[in-house]
């Protein structure tokens, strides 16, 4: 596995791969990398002979400071994670490498895709998200793009991005991995201590009691409802949205049948650590 600090060295690596006639696919991360990481690399390594992943905690998608300053950073084993996953190029450059000094990014408008939810929620956050996503596109020229339906609102956010501007580069969304008990896998659950991690379970609890509501879309606000109301009891919990959307526009869906593209979303911090999950509606 080779890796590279540089944009230069990059391209002279991809390039030389595109000449032997290799399909290049690309992984976004940053970093602190799980078993969800690690299947989007198997994934990009089944479809593509050379497989660059990208490891940056980019500065300017977080919307608070402590976020940044406390994100977790383990190189070494981010190394031995990707390796072993099938990547065959790490990138991992030096902030000044991708902003040359300037770290002010151009807002972004998708319209609900970037104000609504996370983009409400965090505001600027997809702006950072769009800046670093375009610096990666442009410096790896990648066939494919590998990204997990973790992070549902980016995935569409980053569909649009190459829509617009990345005309040819496949977007490939890949499933979302959970711990054993259900939790969604995350960088930042290693920073719920003590009983908070058995507290954050509720959110795909929520998920799920909604999706059972799925071919009765009249009670899914009933349980929606509910569900804020029970939130606002729970110690440690902080509720920040629950609803269920068009995973593609991610405008809300508040009547009719629940169609193919039909998600719950939930967002909320708990013990102080914000966690989202999502899950697609079935009504079966
Ligand atoms: P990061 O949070 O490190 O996630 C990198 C990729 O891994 C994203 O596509 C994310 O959706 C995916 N991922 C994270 N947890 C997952 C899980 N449990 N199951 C499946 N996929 C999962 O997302 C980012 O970084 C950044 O915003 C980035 C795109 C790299 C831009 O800075």
């Amino acid at each position: 596995m080779n890796t590279s600090t540089t944009i230069d060295e990059l391209k002279s690596i991809v390039h030389a791969s595109k000449a032997k006639g290799k399909r290049v696919g690309f992984v976004p991360t940053m970093g602190a990398l799980h078993p969800g990481h690690a299947s989007l690399i198997e994934r990009a390594a089944q479809a593509c002979e050379e497989v660059v992943v990208s490891i940056f905690v980019n500065p300017t998608q977080f919307n608070n400071r402590k976020d940044f300053e406390t994100y977790p950073l383990m190189m070494d084993k981010d190394l031995e994670v990707a390796q072993e996953a099938g990547a065959t190029v790490v990138f991992a450059p030096h902030v000044d490498e991708l902003y040359g000094g300037d770290l002010a990014v151009a807002p972004v408008d998708y319209g609900p895709l970037t104000s609504s939810y996370e983009g409400q929620k965090r505001k600027g956050h997809f702006d950072g998200v769009v800046a670093v996503v375009r610096k990666l596109f442009s410096a790896v020229e990648a066939d494919a793009a590998f990204f997990g339906e973790k992070d549902l609102q980016q995935l569409a956010v980053i569909r649009k991005l190459a829509e617009d501007e990345f005309i040819g580069l496949e977007i490939a969304g890949c499933p979302l991995i959970r711990e054993p008990d259900g939790l969604a896998m995350s960088s930042r659950n290693v920073r719920l201590v003590g009983e908070f991690r058995q507290t954050a379970l509720a959110l795909h609890g929520w998920l799920n009691r909604i999706n059972n509501q799925a071919c009765k879309p009249s009670d899914i606000q009933t349980a929606l409802r509910a569900i804020e109301s029970e939130a606002a009891e729970m110690e440690g919990v902080e509720l920040e949205y629950i609803d269920v959307v068009n995973g593609l526009s991610f405008e809300p869906l508040r009547d009719g049948p629940v169609g193919p593209d039909a998600f719950a979303i939930v967002a909320a911090q708990v013990g102080g650590v914000r966690l989202i999950d999502n899950c697609a509606l079935a009504c079966s």
